[in-house]
C-alpha cells in the first residue's frame, strides 16, 4: 500500500435560499449567521481528526457548500490561521472557496485573495436571467458576468465557472450561448454539468418540462468540440481546464486519494499504511447537531470492506479522461490488479475501456454508472 496526497474539505452548510434542484447538505439561513461560533467547531473538529494524520502533509484545501462566501473574509482568514497551527500545508497548497454570484458575494473576494484563498469557484449556472429565474437562482446574469470580472481585477487567475444545461425548456442555442459567454470571458477552468434531477428536491416533486435526449445529445455533442476548439482540455466527465488550472483537490478525490472532512455532512477517506485499511468517517448533516458540544468524542469511522473497495475506486477513477495505471489500483487499495482484471477484460471487448490503463473509451463515460455496477 502507498499513500496517496492528502486534502481538506470544509463544508458551509447554509444558503440565503434553498435551489429547488439541489440535494447538497445546505439549509436556508433564517437567522443571523454565526460565523465565529462555526469556524470555532469546524478548528475543534479538524483537531479531533489530527490523531489520524502521522505527519501527513495537505497538499489542497476546498471550501464547499452551502454558500461559503456568506462567511467574511475575516472568518475564512481566522480559519486559514487555525489550519496551520493545526496540521501543516505544503508549499504551494491549493486552496478554493466556492462563491455565489450577487453584490455582497463580489466585494468580498478581495478579502478572500489576502485570506489566502488562490482558487475561486464561482456559481454562474447560466448567463441568462430567464434561465436563472427557472433555476430558482437569486442572482442575475449581469451579476454572473460582474462577479468574474470582480474576481480578476482583485488579482484571482485560478478560477472556475460552474455551469448547467439541460435547464427547463432549454433550447441547444441557449445552452451554447452559456458556454460560449464563459469561454469569452476567457476563465481558465469551467465545471459544464447537465442539471439531473435529485430525489427529494423540489424539483424531484415537480419537475419541469426538460430538454429530449436529442436535444441533449446535440448540446453536449457540440459543447465538447466548442471546449475543444478554444483549447480547454476535458479531464473529467464534467471538468474543462486551460493547461496547469486543472482543479488539484477534486483530481485527488478522482485519483482516490485521502481526505479529511470537517463541517456539518462532510465525509472523509484516510488509508493507514500501518494497518492496511482505509478508514471512512462523517459528520452530523444538520447544523444544529454539528454545531453540539462533545459533537466529535466518538470516533465515528469504519473500515471500507475489502470487497466494497474496487467499486469505490473505480466510481471515481473512471470519471477521469485519462485514468489511471494499475499500479495506482494496486497501491490506493491495497489489493492486486487480479481482482477486476475480468471486469476489465470484459468491457474491453466491448469497446468500453481502453487498452492497458484504467480508463474508459469515450462511449464507455456513456455507460460510467453501469460498469461500475459491475464491480459492485
Ligand atoms: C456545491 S454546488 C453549489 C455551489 C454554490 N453554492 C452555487 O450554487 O453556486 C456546486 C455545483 O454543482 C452543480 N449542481 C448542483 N446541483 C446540481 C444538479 N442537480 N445537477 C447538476 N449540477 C448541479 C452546480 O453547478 C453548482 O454550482
Ligand atoms: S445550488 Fe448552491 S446556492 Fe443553491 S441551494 Fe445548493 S448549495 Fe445553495
Amino acid at each position: 500500500m502507498r499513500l496517496p496526497p492528502l486534502s481538506l474539505y470544509i463544508h458551509f452548510p447554509w444558503c440565503e435560499q434553498k435551489c429547488p434542484y439541489c440535494d447538497f447538505n445546505s439549509h436556508e439561513l433564517n437567522q443571523p449567521l454565526e460565523e465565529t461560533v462555526y469556524i470555532d467547531q469546524l478548528l475543534i473538529d479538524l483537531s479531533s481528526q489530527h490523531c489520524f494524520l502521522f505527519g501527513r502533509t495537505v497538499s489542497s484545501i476546498f471550501m464547499g457548500g452551502g454558500t461559503p462566501s456568506l462567511f467574511s473574509p475575516e472568518s475564512i482568514e481566522r480559519l486559514l490561521v487555525g489550519i496551520k497551527q493545526i496540521v501543516t500545508l505544503t508549499e504551494n497548497v491549493e486552496i478554493t472557496l466556492e462563491a455565489n454570484p450577487g453584490s455582497v458575494e463580489s466585494s468580498k473576494f478581495s478579502g478572500y485573495l489576502a485570506a489566502g484563498i488562490n482558487r475561486l469557484s464561482i456559481g454562474i449556472q447560466s448567463f441568462q436571467d430567464q434561465k436563472l429565474q427557472s433555476l430558482g437562482r437569486i442572482h442575475t446574469g449581469r451579476e454572473a458576468y460582474e462577479a468574474y470580472a470582480i474576481a480578476r481585477q482583485c488579482g484571482f487567475e485560478n478560477i472556475n465557472l460552474d455551469l448547467m444545461h439541460g435547464l427547463p425548456n432549454q433550447s441547444v442555442h441557449d445552452a451554447l450561448f452559456d458556454l460560449r459567454e464563459a469561454i469569452n470571458l476567457n476563465v481558465n477552468h469551467i465545471s459544464w454539468y447537465q442539471l439531473t434531477i435529485e430525489p427529494k428536491t423540489i424539483f424531484a416533486r415537480n419537475t419541469p418540462l426538460l430538454p429530449n435526449d436529442l436535444i441533449l445529445g446535440d448540446i453536449e455533442q457540440k459543447g465538447l468540440a466548442m471546449l475543444h476548439d478554444a483549447t480547454y482540455a476535458r479531464y473529467e466527465i464534467s471538468a474543462y481546464a486551460r493547461q496547469g488550472f486543472e482543479c488539484r483537490h477534486n483530481i485527488n478525490y478522482w485519483k482516490f486519494g485521502d481526505y479529511l472532512g470537517i463541517g456539518a455532512g462532510a465525509h472523509g477517506k484516510i488509508s493507514e499504511t500501518h494497518t492496511g485499511q482505509i478508514f471512512r468517517s462523517s459528520r452530523p448533516r444538520q447544523p444544529r447537531l454539528y454545531l453540539r458540544k462533545n459533537a466529535f468524542k466518538a470516533l465515528n469511522r469504519t473500515a471500507v470492506l475489502e470487497a466494497d473497495r474496487a467499486a469505490e475506486f473505480l466510481m471515481n477513477t473512471l470519471r477521469l479522461i485519462a485514468g489511471v495505471d494499475f499500479d495506482t489500483y494496486e497501491d490506493y487499495t491495497n489489493m492486486s490488479i487480479n481482482t477486476i482484471q475480468e471486469g476489465v477484460k470484459h468491457f474491453q471487448n466491448l469497446g468500453l475501456w481502453q487498452d492497458n490503463k484504467i480508463a474508459l473509451t469515450q462511449n464507455g463515460l456513456r455507460h460510467l454508472d453501469s460498469i461500475v455496477a459491475h464491480f459492485l
